[in-house]
């Protein structure tokens, strides 16, 4: 097992290159089941759910094969006749989930196991399934498995209760080859829904409106291969602008699409940190003397939850006390009591949790339980007094594209040991 050592007190300075979106690269992979084709998708991140989606594919009979040095997926769909994905497949990553709206798109079936993923709290999945069944499938769940059949796919009219990332990206994908037009309201209308929407029109799709909160899906009867470049991961850049922050740091976060920032650009100015905005970089510049906020997390154009974590980090050196409200996962505080090792002062009651700022973090041996609580880790160790050393990395490793290279270029002392 290995873990991160860092040395705090490191100011972060130079420029550092953000990756392909995550969560966009983990719905476009196994979007690619549509085309029955070959598809290139360029600018992925070298990440382990990347490299687990690759695996997946190759297991349910298609080409595959990942240049990760390239950042390039070359995926041939064309041997995929079905789609079966037990337990042991699904369990890696959330974004499994996704085999079910590609599958039932090309083969009007899919049985899918339960999605695994982060641990931030109850994450059902009752919209993607009221989604499929206003599409005219039936679904039912076995013994752990999501059972998807239809005789054929119709277009609807179907109006989420919850703004959901995935069930957006899964209506999407099944009523792409639905006979007539489905509308999607109170969609998402995060960066990595239009990004899936244009992978999908490239290959032959007919979307409108993605980016709004009403899509509207034209099915056609066929789609085909291409080659799609990733955006730039909004969340990787979120995390390096608040890494910069910590340090009192000078970092151009380059290869970035800075609108897709500005709900973190807002608040990190609110706190006294000076961005200057480029074409496609940020240039963040900070001193050690940061102010209180108050924090709400909500779907985009709000503030992205994936950034919540890191932020709190952040926050137990801003002078006064910050209020940070979790709207989009009740368990998504699990980093707290990590923090709380290193000497910060931070109370949590609910969906609320009350910051008050210390002088200093101290360095200390922590645990990351999820993805974005290891960010927060590494946050919290590059400002701390001392030396911490994070375990289970692997949540690290699942979503930042090598994250421990990039800090070093930027000055930190980091080390995989
Ligand atoms: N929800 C429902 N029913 C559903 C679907 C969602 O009640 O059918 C609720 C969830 O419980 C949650 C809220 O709706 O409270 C939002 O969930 P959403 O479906 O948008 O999230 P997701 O698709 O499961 C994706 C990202 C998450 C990110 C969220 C929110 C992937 C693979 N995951 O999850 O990313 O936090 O959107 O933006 O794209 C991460 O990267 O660390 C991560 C967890």
């Amino acid at each position: 097992m290995s873990k991160f050592l860092i040395e705090g007190g490191q100011r972060l300075k130079g420029k550092v290159d953000i990756s392909g979106f995550k969560n966009a690269a983990v719905a476009i992979i196994p979007a690619a089941i549509l085309a029955g084709d070959r598809c290139i998708i360029e600018n992925l991140p070298n990440i382990e759910d990347v490299q687990a989606l690759g695996k997946i594919l190759s297991e349910l009979g298609a080409k595959v094969e990942l240049d990760s040095e390239n950042q390039k997926m070359d995926i041939d769909t064309k041997g995929i006749t079905d789609c079966y994905a037990d337990y042991e497949i699904a369990k890696q990553l959330r974004a499994s989930y996704y085999l079910l709206g590609a599958s039932l798109g090309r083969f009007k079936r899919a049985k899918v196991a339960y999605p695994g993923g982060c641990n931030i709290g109850t994450r059902p999945i009752d919209q993607h399934i009221k989604g499929f069944e206003a599409l005219g499938a039936k679904v039912e769940l076995e013994h752990g498995i999501i059972n998807v059949q239809a005789d054929e796919l119709v277009g609807a009219e179907i109006f989420l209760d919850v703004v959901s990332v995935g069930a957006t990206i899964n209506i999407m994908m099944a009523a792409c080859r639905a006979k007539g037009t489905t509308v999607i309201e109170n969609a998402a209308k995060e960066p990595h829904i239009v990004d899936v929407a244009n992978f999908l029109n490239s290959m032959g799709a007919d979307i409108r409106g993605a980016g709004t909160d009403l899509i509207k899906i034209n099915g056609v009867d066929e789609m085909k291969g291409c080659t799609y470049s990733v955006i730039p991961d909004q969340i990787e850049a979120g995390t390096f602008m608040i890494m910069a922050a910590a340090t009192g740091g000078d970092v151009l976060i380059d290869n970035v699409i800075p609108k897709h920032l500005e709900s973190i650009t807002a608040k990190l100015k609110e706190m006294g940190v000076q961005i200057e905005e480029y074409g496609e970089s940020l240039r963040v510049l900070s001193t050690d003397k940061l102010k209180k906020i108050h924090l709400k997390t909500l779907v985009y154009p709000g503030f992205p939850t994936d950034l919540q974590q890191p932020m709190t980090s952040l926050l137990t050196q801003a002078q006064g006390t910050s209020i940070i409200t979790e709207t989009i996962y009740e368990g998504r505080f699990k980093h707290v009591d990590e923090l709380k090792r290193m000497g910060a002062n931070i109370k949590v009651e609910g969906r609320v949790a009350v910051v008050e700022g210390i002088e200093k973090l101290s360095g200390a041996s922590v645990s990351s339980t999820d993805l974005r609580a290891g960010a927060a880790l590494i946050v919290a160790g590059l400002m701390a007094d001392g030396n911490t050393e994070i375990d289970n990395i692997h949540y690290i490793d699942r979503g930042y594209d090598r994250i421990e290279q990039k800090l070093l270029s930027l000055g930190a002392k980091i080390k995989r040991i």
